[in-house]
């Protein structure tokens, strides 16, 4: 099996920082193209977290920044090409939910205010459309049907990271307003968990220790709106599906056709040098389980 390619980033090519977000990053040109490169934090995965997660959106036909491995300056990360056409305008989720409530767009976690309730009502904006190219189904029929299969990649690679930046829409004044493809998804499949403990997981008889247990611990960002909970990232799909379920049974059909020799295929591609053994074992399970908890909400 090929593995992912990793691509050289020139040198001296920063052309722009990018000030949003946590990691270091930086804008770059190839030509006509605008490119995002991006480092995870240190020994954290997070480059290939962010490639599976492209792959996996890829497979379920879910709208998606697209990332590549790539090297700057002999350090790992990701490059990503804008998803924002000349003359159109992201603007994220914090800025949306300001202008319809009262919101603090400064508090990207543990904010109570982040309700799934708020942002499931931003993608009713009237005229929003879905993400650029994306081809509409019967159950797949608009901005929230869509949102609802960002909601169910959450559960399913366990990105605890949905915050208020991670999210939004596309604007250009004359074409009109698009939800944005989903993106960032460094901070999913317990990439931060050490070797020693996942080794743990996986080999021991106690029940509340093991891997099971461990993938219902996977945190949304979101509140719920009555009883101010954080909801888990299974809960925010379960919740939103409710308000659209025929998007979320064609969203859980698409998961139920990809075979699980995909899944597997995928971990095999990530170059050696960048994930252990016991890592892909780990995040190969993870996956496998989130995958049968989301199947068996068919009903
Ligand atoms: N492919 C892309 N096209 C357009 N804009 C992008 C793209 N990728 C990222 N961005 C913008 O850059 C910002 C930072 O990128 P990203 O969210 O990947 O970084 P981060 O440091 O991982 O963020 P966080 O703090 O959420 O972990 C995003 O919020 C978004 O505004
Ligand atoms: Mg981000």
């Amino acid at each position: 099996m090929s593995k992912f390619k990793i691509y050289n980033v020139p040198p001296m090519s920063a052309a722009e920082i990018e000030q949003l977000g946590t990691k270091q990053k930086f804008w770059y040109y190839l030509g006509e193209r605008k490119l995002l490169y991006k480092i995870g934090y240190d020994n954290s995965g997070e480059h290939w977290a962010e490639k599976i997660a492209c792959e996996i959106c890829t497979a379920l036909r879910i709208p998606h920044a697209h990332y590549e491995l790539a090297v700057y300056n002999d350090t790992i990360g990701v490059i990503s090409e804008t998803f924002v056409p000349s003359g159109y305008r992201l603007i994220l989720g914090n800025e949306l939910l300001a202008i319809f409530n009262k919101y603090d767009m400064y508090k990207k976690y543990k904010q109570k205010d982040y309700t799934l309730l708020s942002v499931l009502a931003v993608m009713k904006i009237h005229g929003l459309k879905t993400p650029f190219r994306f081809r509409r189904t019967k159950g797949i029929k608009n901005a929230l049907s869509v949102f609802l299969g960002y909601l169910m990649l959450d559960a399913l690679i366990a990105n605890q990271d949905r915050h208020h930046e991670n999210w939004g829409l596309v604007l250009n004044p004359k074409q009109g307003l698009y939800l944005a493809p989903t993106y960032d998804h460094a901070s999913s499949f317990a990439r931060n968990v050490s070797d020693k403990e996942k080794e743990e997981r996986m080999r021991t008889r106690d029940e509340r220790r093991s891997i099971n247990s461990f993938v219902l611990k996977a945190k949304s960002p979101f509140y719920h709106s009555v009883d101010g909970t954080q909801l888990s990232t299974f809960d925010a799909f379960i919740s939103a599906s409710k308000r659209d379920p025929d998007a979320a049974s064609e969203w859980l059909n698409r998961l139920r056709k990809i075979p699980s020799k995909i899944f597997r295929e995928l971990f095999e591609m990530i170059p050696d040098e960048l994930i252990s053994q016991v890592t892909r074992k780990f995040s190969l399970q993870m996956l496998e389980i989130n995958k049968e908890r989301l199947l068996s909400l068919i009903g």
